[in-house]
């Protein structure tokens, strides 16, 4: 008997037994002390919600629009790197799983399926997130090959040119395809569904890099890739570069202070993420959902403002969204269900928080997801914290 899923947390647990330690580590880890990663998760639990009453609950809509699209509830699965290490295919099957709800899926630089595996196999359009790299001929490339293939929206990473340190990762000594030894052999041993479809796979590499860049020593490590490849040069300028190269929407990812808000604005971002990437890149950071109010009080009148990190529920969805998110990404929320079953594990992760999300709006008393604000919620006194001035620019 299939069992009954009724929150991203029973995925999780499935999860956890179906897939190597390797990449269940690699997706639930933070950087560092964790601090960042936790904080994503428990902010949002600080932020009650205020219960309305005898309010008119027929034909309600979780429906809006990210980036132009329209999106049948503001979610987006966010760029995750390794994906099809998750689960044989598992871009593909994410991609599909998200266009069958309605919602969009963002193809990571570092996926194991290529940009062409995802377009062949898909009918909508997908996003393309990319990380700049040094070598701008492969950038370029990289660039041309997701507009051939369609994608409308390049997402653009600027929280991670070069890698907050993972400790289980070094541990584990991650690799795609993971490298034998006597512990990695002896768990996978015990993940005997995985590793047949996996032997079926498409692809069990990083699809996008390996057999188009140059140069990289070993061409399994994630850590090898962006200490050799990612360009720490990154700066505004070339961001304006990029953002005047591509015809299509350009959104910028990791912003996590109004000054960087503003920055991106002035170089004609169509919409920002308020981002700390999961908390695994600066650990110490504040989550994004306690510094997403105030980059939408700094330009969220002028640009559309989306968030990710530590959203395990529709009830998330709903603060960022009442907090001025236009929309949020998930990311380990949909790779739990990926992990557990496939495509169809995405599209129960996606109707879970499809039902929370609707069935709270309903009790907080609105209809409409474009009426949801700030007077649902019940946000502590201090909420954004207060801090000295020292070091702020702004
Ligand atoms: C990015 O690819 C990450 O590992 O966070």
């Amino acid at each position: 008997m299939s069992p009954v899923i009724t929150t991203i947390d029973d995925l999780h647990t499935l999860y956890r037994r179906r897939v190597p330690k390797m990449f269940y580590d690699y997706c639930q880890s933070g950087s560092w002390t964790e601090q960042t990663f936790r904080e994503n998760e428990t902010d949002f639990d600080l932020i009650r919600l205020r219960q309305r009453v005898a309010v008119d609950m027929e034909g309600r809509s979780v429906a809006t629009t990210m980036a132009g699209r329209d999106v049948s509830m503001p979610v987006a699965l966010a760029p995750v790197g390794l994906t099809g290490m998750q689960h044989a295919d598992g871009e593909i099957l994410a991609a599909r799983a998200a266009e069958d709800f309605g919602v969009p899926f963002c193809l990571s630089t570092m996926s194991i399926c290529s940009i062409e595996d995802v377009a062949r196999k898909t009918a909508s359009p997908f996003w393309f997130q990319l990380y700049v790299m040094r070598d701008e001929e492969f950038v370029d490339n990289l660039i041309g090959r997701a507009e051939a293939a369609g994608c409308d929206v390049l997402v653009i990473t600027l929280d991670l040119q070069i890698l907050g340190q993972r400790h289980k990762d070094l541990k584990n000594g991650l690799s795609a395809p993971p490298k034998l030894t006597p512990a990695s052999i002896a768990n996978m041993a015990t993940k005997v569904g995985w590793g047949l479809e996996m032997m079926q796979a498409t692809r069990r590499t990083f699809g996008n890099i390996v057999g188009h860049a140059k140069g990289v020593g070993d061409t399994s490590s994630l850590s090898s890739w962006t200490a050799e490849q990612f360009d720490p040069r990154l700066d505004w300028d070339k961001i304006k570069m990029l953002r005047d190269k591509w015809k299509g929407k350009v959104v910028l990812k990791g912003i996590l202070d109004p000054e960087d808000a503003r920055l991106a604005l002035d170089v004609g971002a169509d919409a920002i993420i308020v981002s700390n990437h999961g908390g695994r890149q600066l650990d110490g950071a504040l989550s994004s959902i306690r510094m997403l109010p105030e980059i939408v009080d700094a330009v969220g009148d002028k640009i559309e403002v989306w968030m990710d990190g530590g959203v395990r529920s529709g009830q998330d969805v709903l603060k960022a969204v009442a907090l001025g998110a236009r929309g949020v990404m998930i990311g380990r929320a949909y790779i739990y269900g990926l992990g557990a079953m496939g495509q169809k594990g995405v599209g129960h992760a996606l109707e879970v928080i499809r039902k929370e999300l609707d069935t709270t709006m309903a009790l907080c008393g609105e209809k409409d997801i474009h009426d949801v604000g700030p007077h649902n919620l019940l946000i502590p006194k201090g909420f954004r914290g207060e801090w000295e001035p020292t070091g702020r620019n702004n």
